[in-house]
């Protein structure tokens, strides 16, 4: 069994960013920028945007950090996201999710200009991804695809089974992976909860991409024997041995099925680091493109 190392991956391409800056910089060039907007305080939402903060800070783009408490309403996030939509000195942005019940989603979605939409969540980057036109792909479905193409997996005429239908992750996912292109060309199946014969389906998957978020959810008896396993679960369970009182739980039972498979993804140090590598890589593509 082989490890996808997601953090060494994302090692790699945090190098190609540093010299992607530095050779902006000898030129003159102007640094990316990116924003982003957090609400309210839900732990793993704050973990998520600190180290997307973290990641600019070193490779050396700009960020700034945009902070309301949960009552906020959703004119002034709108208001905010328009004003961001007219700053030059922001590249992209992105409004961390989920937000509070009070405010719509979709309006705040809808509201970000799509050329500087780097989460790729905005419907015309959704449909741009569909028709395999030049945009910005959803910053964890890019990471798998990375981890998959720099790790040299080969997906050509493979069986893919996605688990879990997310606007963000699963059905992007199994869009991208059915394309003709590399990596991708997969014959994919998009599981979900009302799905029949799960285990029989997963059972036939050359490649298992876990996104359910319900820990341990995946056991060695649902994994054909040497497929490449795909774990996106990042659910915090109560652990007493660590002193912040949690640890992160990935989809899949690794103990188990690290036996059987080929190739796995650790939680954490799999996805996670891809997922921001990619936004890293969106953020500087939206300022390349504007230079167009
Ligand atoms: N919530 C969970 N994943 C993501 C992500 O990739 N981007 C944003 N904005 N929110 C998220």
């Amino acid at each position: 069994m082989k490890l996808l190392n997601g953090t060494a991956t994302a090692e790699e391409i945090r190098k190609e960013l540093i010299e992607a800056v530095r050779l902006r910089k000898k030129k003159g060039q102007k640094i990316p920028h990116l924003a982003a907007i957090l609400v309210g305080n839900d732990g793993g939402s704050m973990t998520y945007v600190g180290a997307k903060v973290n990641a600019c800070n070193q490779i050396g783009f700009e960020s700034t950090l945009i902070q309301y408490d949960s009552h906020v309403s959703e004119a002034v996030l709108l208001s905010k996201i328009k004003s961001l939509n007219k700053d030059k000195s922001v590249d992209g942005f992105i409004v961390q999710l989920p937000l509070p019940k009070h405010i719509d989603e979709l309006k705040v979605t809808l509201a970000i200009d799509p050329a500087k939409d780097v989460d790729g969540f905005h419907p015309v980057n959704l449909g741009k991804m569909i028709l395999n036109l030049p945009g910005f792909l959803p910053a964890t479905p890019a990471g798998i695809l990375e981890l998959l193409k720099r790790n040299k997996i080969n997906t050509e005429g493979k069986n893919c089974v996605v688990l879990g239908r997310s606007n963000i992750v699963g059905t992007p996912l199994s869009i991208l992976l059915a394309r003709n292109s590399s990596p991708g060309n997969c014959t994919v199946t998009l599981a979900h909860s009302k799905t029949k014969n799960l285990k029989e389906i997963c059972t036939k998957a050359d490649i298992l991409i876990a996104a359910i978020g319900k820990p341990d959810f995946i056991t060695s008896d649902m994994v054909k024997e040497n497929a490449v396993v795909i774990d996106v679960g990042t659910t915090r369970v109560e652990d007493k041995s660590k002193e912040r009182g949690w640890s992160l739980r990935g989809d899949v039972k690794f103990d188990e099925v690290s036996k059987r498979c080929s190739h796995i993804t650790p939680v954490p140090g799999g996805v996670g680091p891809m997922t921001i590598a990619s936004l890293m890589i969106n953020t500087l593509k939206a300022l390349e493109l504007r230079e167009k």
